[in-house]
């Protein structure tokens, strides 16, 4: 508990001024609630004066109170007994007292409320962007593991969750505690005897609250696993829509959402019966310290018994004291609650990435320079993929890599891309292990067309120009005729300006390859890596945008991955993989003489 809160004032601390304003005047407003009390009894002992033919300080229902006080007071009954013409003043202030207290105490409950929760919307919404970030920073592993919809529920609904809670405590969380505290040092310094008896039941109202904190810690979290399974499904059931028409899922889809939503309210109503019950269980509580009090003056009839301004004071603190405890268990509730939605937010904010940036970075050049693959080993978690995989990649040759479908060729490209580190051996571009380079830099010297082609929705000129933000226009054109996309792209309504849809949804398989390439081309970077770069054109737009890329390729060392051999046959070096192992390596015409896998491969492909 202590931790957590700690964490939540860590976040808070840049909005510290107004977090001691907001909780100043909580603190006030908690004490209001005490002055109101008195003034109360005072105005009341004023009017009804319990024994009228004395003015002695010792009848006075508040005897302690200070001397000039118990002057005015006197005063104040003076001019009731004597008219109102005496004492004019006096008699107007002790009218107008409550309604003044209550104001005083409304504007600083609206301050303390006010800035509190301005310091909550701060605190999540930079709870919200140090988690996206933090999200952003995370390696390639952490993505293959977490579903996105889950991802965005933890940046959405778990750090909404907290603010809604933080913004319901804003106004309790403070006065309420200051409140109960000052009325019973009031009412134990005012009648001690009266109060224990009122209160000596108080203990029990914390059974409900330690009862039910158990059963709202699990359902909040249940809640909050539920709310992101729910974000889960739309994600999937929305980006493949076309797959759920096609094979009419609909009714699944829906049904497995109605069943989740189903989930979630249980939880839901467990969470807040949980919070219901205890009120009433309190109130009763409170009627019983009531009665105990109605009983011990009727049974003992203490001396000076059924003292009117006494009984009142008794009535008033049972309201005072039980609403507060009331809202206390509420706000107990909620921060459980809290918790247990930004456990989740925290857990994620500590997941360190597994591609740990270099305490020392050193500069990497890869322009001219080699790239060396050295006894390579690697798995994506248990799966062994690569096995002792060596090899030389020149600077500025091609090297192809060659395999069937899952023999490891992508994760070659990933290691290079440092999405993950080896296992084992090492990758070195010009003698400098990636791992001892930040990610950053290295990233910055690749262009890379991946397997999957990957388009956000903006405009085409926007999507090309990720590859080097920043280019000129004239650049991005130049790009875009390279890769042989300049003409499809006038065709579209905006030319440049028009918008392609999420993942380049409204845009054909070879369309969409073809802006990833003039993407690639404009990052104008030293290493060059081509993941099935031209799969998805006709052969004769594929043979004019190999003519681009071997233009590209030109200077630049590239690793180019190819299941159509005839676009690799002129390649410097032909690596070909098979269940993640190298079992051949030579120039093309080495290898068809070698008569191995790759010769197969040839014969297969070119036979007909
Ligand atoms: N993120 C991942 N988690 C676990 N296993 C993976 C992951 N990505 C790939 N694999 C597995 O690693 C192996 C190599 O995959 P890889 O993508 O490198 O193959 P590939 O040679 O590129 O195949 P293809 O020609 O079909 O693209 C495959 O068996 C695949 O199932
Ligand atoms: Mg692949």
């Amino acid at each position: 508990m202590i931790a957590f809160l700690l964490k939540v004032w860590g976040l808070a601390r840049p909005y510290r001024v107004r977090l001691f304003v907001g909780v100043v005047a909580g603190i006030f407003s908690g004490l209001m609630m005490t002055v109101l009390i008195a003034t109360i009894m005072f105005v009341y002992g004023a009017i009804f004066p319990t024994s009228p033919d004395s003015a002695g300080q010792a009848q006075l229902p508040m005897q302690n109170l200070p001397v000039f006080l118990q002057h005015w007071f006197l005063a104040a009954r003076q001019a009731l007994e004597s008219g109102v013409k005496a004492h004019p003043w006096t008699l107007a202030l002790l009218v107008a007292a409550v309604p003044l207290i209550m104001l005083l105490r409304g504007v600083l409950t609206y301050l303390n409320g006010y800035c509190l929760q301005w310091v909550a919307s701060r605190t999540v919404a930079d709870l919200r962007v140090k988690l996206f970030a933090h999200l952003m920073n995370l390696s390639a592993g952490f993505y293959n593991e977490s579903a996105s919809g889950q991802l965005i529920s933890r940046v959405i609904n778990d750090t909404g969750t907290l603010l809604v809670i933080l913004n319901s405590c804003a106004t309790i969380i403070v006065r309420d505690p200051v409140a109960l505290v000052s009325v019973l040092a009031f009412l134990l310094w005012q009648q001690p005897k009266l109060t224990l008896i009122t209160t000596v039941v108080l203990p029990l109202c914390m059974l409900p609250i330690v009862i039910f904190r158990r059963k709202i810690r699990r359902s909040a979290r249940e809640l909050q696993s539920r709310s992101a399974e729910l974000s889960q499904t739309m994600t999937e059931a929305f980006t493949g829509h076309r797959i759920v028409k096609a094979y009419n899922l609909e009714n699944i889809v829906v049904d497995d959402f109605h069943t989740l939503v189903r989930n979630y309210v249980g939880h839901y109503m467990r969470i807040v019966r949980a919070q219901i019950i205890p009120g009433p269980l309190m109130e009763f509580f409170g009627a019983c310290g009531v009665s105990l009090l109605l009983g011990y003056l009727v049974v003992f009839r203490p001396e000076g018994h059924l003292n009117p301004t006494a009984f009142l004071q008794m009535i008033l603190s049972v309201f005072a004291i039980y609403a507060p405890l009331k809202n206390l268990n509420m706000v107990q509730n909620w921060v459980v609650q809290a918790r247990a939605a930004s456990e989740r937010v925290f857990d994620l904010l500590d997941t360190q990435s597994s591609v740990p940036e270099p305490a020392a970075p050193k500069m990497l050049h890869a322009d001219q320079a080699d790239i060396i693959f050295e006894n390579v080993d690697f798995d994506y978690g248990e799966k062994p993929v690569l096995r002792n995989i060596n090899f030389t990649v020149k600077a500025g040759s091609l090297v192809a890599l060659v395999g069937a479908t899952g023999s490891g060729k992508t994760t070659v490209t990933n290691l290079l891309l440092r999405f993950y580190d080896p296992v084992r051996g090492s990758i070195t571009i010009g003698g400098v292990d990636l791992r001892d380079v930040r990610t950053r830099d290295l990233r910055n010297q690749i262009a890379v067309v991946t397997q999957e082609t990957v388009l956000f929705n903006d405009t085409v000129r926007r999507n090309i120009e990720l590859g080097r933000p920043g280019a000129t226009n004239e650049e991005i054109i130049a790009a875009a005729r390279n890769a042989h996309a300049y003409d499809f792209i006038m065709e579209k309504p905006k030319g440049f300006d028009w918008v392609i849809g999420e993942r380049g949804m409204n845009l054909s398989g070879g369309q969409r390859q073809r802006l990833a390439i003039a993407r690639a081309v404009l990052r104008n970077a030293p290493i060059l890596l081509l993941d099935e770069a031209t799969s998805s054109l006709d052969t004769e737009t594929e043979r004019a945008v190999q003519a681009a890329l071997d233009e590209l390729m030109k200077g630049r060392t590239t690793i180019c991955i190819a299941h159509r051999l005839s676009t690799i046959l002129h390649a410097d070096m032909i690596v070909v993989l098979d269940q993640g192992r190298i079992r051949e390596t030579g120039r093309h015409e080495e290898l068809v003489k070698r008569g191995g896998i790759y010769q197969k491969l040839y014969e297969l492909q070119f036979a007909s």
